[in-house]
């Protein structure tokens, strides 16, 4: 894989002050579990939540590309694809996605960005779809991050974002677990062993049961685990406010898929 580039300063110094987790190296991971069956779902999910059969002739921005898989998805359905990310290592995972599968794609564009950078969202242009699966609630600032997506949308194109459900006092808990999950690397082994027996005996157990072992979007359960408890900053939103917030702003909703009230993201397609 390439080397990840530092071209933001900033993220290294969030991430030695413990502000911010390291999610590209997770995504590095994740490169090895990717198979041809793990890119037909994330194409079928595209398909699905945005109601169309293809994106031929359409532009696809990709906001936090993570490990690069959906952005691959939308350029196997036909879109020309921009994709960024904040972290270095994610990028590095995105291009080394595009090596992979789509060498010398001229209609494939990776980039390190940030959602929260207002000239440089400026300068992205505009996309008949906006793509940010996960990513909008980890920036440190959530409300900006939803005018900037917003802002990137075309008169008649379409947003698709999830974003973690707002648990209350639940929310709240994991927020201070994820503070001193980065803050305190010395005390990751005690936040560790202390959240196992829930996030992964007890969810696997559950899991077994209702015959869902089969991991959907993440890599393994330890790793989705460390992602769990690490994946800060981390902001959360009840889907009354996402709605609300982007009915002004004249995107009306057209698809949503809950988490069920549970922990989880919340799946939003608006046009
Ligand atoms: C949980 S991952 C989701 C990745 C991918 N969207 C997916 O669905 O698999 C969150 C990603 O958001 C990126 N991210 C965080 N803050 C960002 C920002 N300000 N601008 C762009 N990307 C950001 C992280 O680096 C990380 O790759």
């Amino acid at each position: 894989m390439t080397q990840p580039e530092n071209l933001h300063p900033t993220h290294s110094a969030e991430v030695q002050s413990g502000d911010r987790f390291q999610f590209g190296e997770n995504w590095g991971r994740f490169l090895s579990v990717i198979n041809d069956e793990r890119i037909a779902e994330a194409q079928a999910t595209l398909r699905q939540m945005l109601a169309v059969d293809s994106l031929e002739g359409k532009s696809f921005l990709d906001i936090g590309s993570g490990s690069g898989l959906f952005s691959l998805a939308a350029r196997r359905l036909g879109a020309k694809v921009f994709s960024f990310d904040y972290d270095p290592a994610s990028v590095a995972c995105t291009r080394e996605m595009k090596r992979r599968y789509r060498t010398d794609d001229a209609d494939w564009t990776i980039a390190a960005g940030s959602v929260l950078d207002s000239v440089y969202m400026k300068a992205c242009g505009q996309f008949d779809v906006v793509y940010s699966w996960g990513v909008l609630h980890h920036t440190g600032d959530m409300l900006t991050a939803f005018n900037h997506a917003a802002n990137a949308v075309k008169p008649d194109g379409a947003l698709f974002i999830a974003i973690y459900n707002d648990q209350g006092f639940v929310s709240r808990y994991w927020t201070a677990v994820k503070k001193v999950f980065n803050r305190w690397p010395v005390l990751r082994p005690l936040v560790i062993a202390f959240h196992m027996p829930y996030l992964l005996m007890l969810r696997f157990a559950i899991r077994l049961l209702q015959g869902r072992l089969k991991i959907e979007r993440g890599m393994s359960m330890w790793y989705d685990m460390l992602d769990w408890l690490g994946g800060y900053p981390f902001e959360v939103a009840k889907p009354e406010f996402v709605v609300e917030y982007f009915l002004p702003r004249g995107l009306t909703l057209r698809a949503l898929r809950t988490c069920g009230g549970r922990m989880g993201c919340n799946e939003y397609v608006f046009r």
